[in-house]
């Protein structure tokens, strides 16, 4: 006798894990200068529709169950919205970001006060990392494995500082897309043991190691990456992502998820979307 399972009931069995998360309103937000190919300084920007958009995100993330903390926006930082960059937590140690370009580099300091006031143990990073915009972490794979981008951003040896501070096997892996300039355009954890991503982002080598490592991932074509299909949020079961990334939502909801799409063509103007301004925090 054969049982087949449906998408449907192992939706049903999928189980949400509630998250914290911290967010920063675009109440700044503007592309005021160029440091990725999604900027372009002369495109108008409609602050406050980027900030019913960001509303509407950090609501839908209450309403399944979360808990959404806030950064206070500070002037002169437009980009400040994209808080997933600022810090990467694993089991209560935030490990500072060093931003690339002197356009964010004092985003770090402003989460660096957040997270000390708010009791977190924070080390401060040696060399330029972009928080979980390049690392990511999937706690119930390989006894933990933290995954790091580099190429465009962070840069390598922050990979080897991160293995220090977490004690956790961290892997290297290449990008090799400018339009996928931080890991987190490109793949995402989308339950506690697996992930999502565009191979074609990814060197050649780096493709043999994530093959390796989750012979189950949901695999993005380019159509879902351009959409920023991977710039999604997971809590094991609801899966948030643009709604642009229609295809993408199709495939996580035949791999048993539940897609959840919103809205945020405004933010993308800054080359980031859902993942981008969320920073998760694990403690
Ligand atoms: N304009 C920002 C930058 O280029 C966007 C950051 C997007 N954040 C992310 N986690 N991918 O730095």
């Amino acid at each position: 006798m054969v049982f087949v399972i449906s998408a449907d009931s192992v939706r049903d069995l999928r189980v949400s894990r509630p998250r914290e998360y911290l967010m920063c309103p675009p109440e700044r937000f503007a592309v005021a200068y160029s440091i990725n190919p999604w900027m372009d300084p002369a495109a108008p920007v409609d602050t406050d529709r980027a900030l019913a958009q960001w509303t509407g995100l950090r609501d839908l993330l209450v309403e399944l169950g979360h808990t959404v903390y806030t950064l206070a926006p500070l002037p002169e930082l437009p980009d400040m919205v994209f808080a997933a960059n600022g810090a990467f937590s694993v089991d209560g140690t935030v490990f500072g970001a060093r931003f690339r370009y002197p356009q964010r580099t004092a985003e770090a300091g402003a989460h660096e006060r957040w997270y000390t006031a708010s009791g977190w143990r924070y080390v401060p990073a040696a060399h330029v990392n972009e928080g979980e915009g390049d690392f990511a972490y999937v706690p119930a794979a390989h006894g933990g494995v933290v995954l790091a981008g580099y190429g465009y951003r962070t840069e390598p040896p922050a990979h080897a500082e991160a293995q220090e501070v977490f004690g956790r096997p961290v892997v290297s892996l290449r990008l090799t897309d400018p339009r996928f300039y931080h890991l987190d355009t490109a793949l995402a954890a989308i339950s506690d043991d697996n992930v999502a991503y565009y191979p074609d982002a990814f060197s050649p080598a780096s493709r043999r190691v994530l093959a390796e490592l989750f012979p189950d991932a949901v695999l993005a074509d380019e159509a879902d990456a351009l959409a920023f299909g991977l710039n999604l949020v997971s809590d094991n079961k609801h899966v948030v992502l643009p709604a642009e990334a229609a295809g993408m939502a199709a495939k996580l909801g035949a791999a048993g998820y539940a897609p959840i799409p919103v809205d945020l063509g405004e933010l993308k103007k800054g080359g980031g979307s859902v993942k981008c301004c969320i920073a998760e925090l694990r403690a």
